[in-house]
């Protein structure tokens, strides 16, 4: 089999299924404060999936988001490339990546699809590169 394209957009059955994967992780959230709880669903080159969840802290500037904890897991299994990262949340209406989200999912390639859903929202299927445009990014500092 041909290696997949990272820039194909996802089909609706392939979005629904990595969906249901971050909707699985968002009972993992730990969100004692904000009760927003939110998990990611993060696909490697080869198709394997990193899930993450928000962790937030009694300190609140400390929390982590599902996107950030997602990637933090896939860099530390050793992987780099991303095809696409699908977010769910237990609030009625989709989630879009935070900013700091967004600047952390840029290091590693805007052709990333990010997909969203809320509990009673339809799809939202975007890329890195229209969330966030002009970015900053690794090539700035060569
Ligand atoms: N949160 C995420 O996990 N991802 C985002 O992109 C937006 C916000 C979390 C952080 C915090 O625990 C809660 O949602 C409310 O901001």
């Amino acid at each position: 089999m041909s290696a997949p394209d990272p820039r194909r957009a996802f089909s609706p059955d392939d979005a629904a299924d990595l969906l249901r994967v971050a909707h699985a992780a968002v009972q993992l959230a730990y969100a004692p404060y904000s009760k927003v709880r939110v998990g990611a669903a993060l696909v490697g080159a080869d198709g394997q999936v990193y899930t993450g969840c928000n962790v937030e802290n009694a300190s609140y500037g400390l929390t982590i988001c599902a996107e950030r904890s997602a990637v933090c897991r896939a860099v530390a299994a050793g992987e780099r490339k991303f095809k696409s990262i699908a977010i769910a949340t237990d609030r009625p209406q989709a989630l879009m990546p935070c900013g700091a989200c967004r600047q952390v999912l840029a290091e590693f390639g805007l052709e990333l699809t990010v997909i969203a859903q809320g509990q009673q929202s339809g799809i939202v299927q975007v890329t890195l590169a229209e969330l966030l445009p002009r970015a900053f990014s690794p090539g700035d500092l060569r």
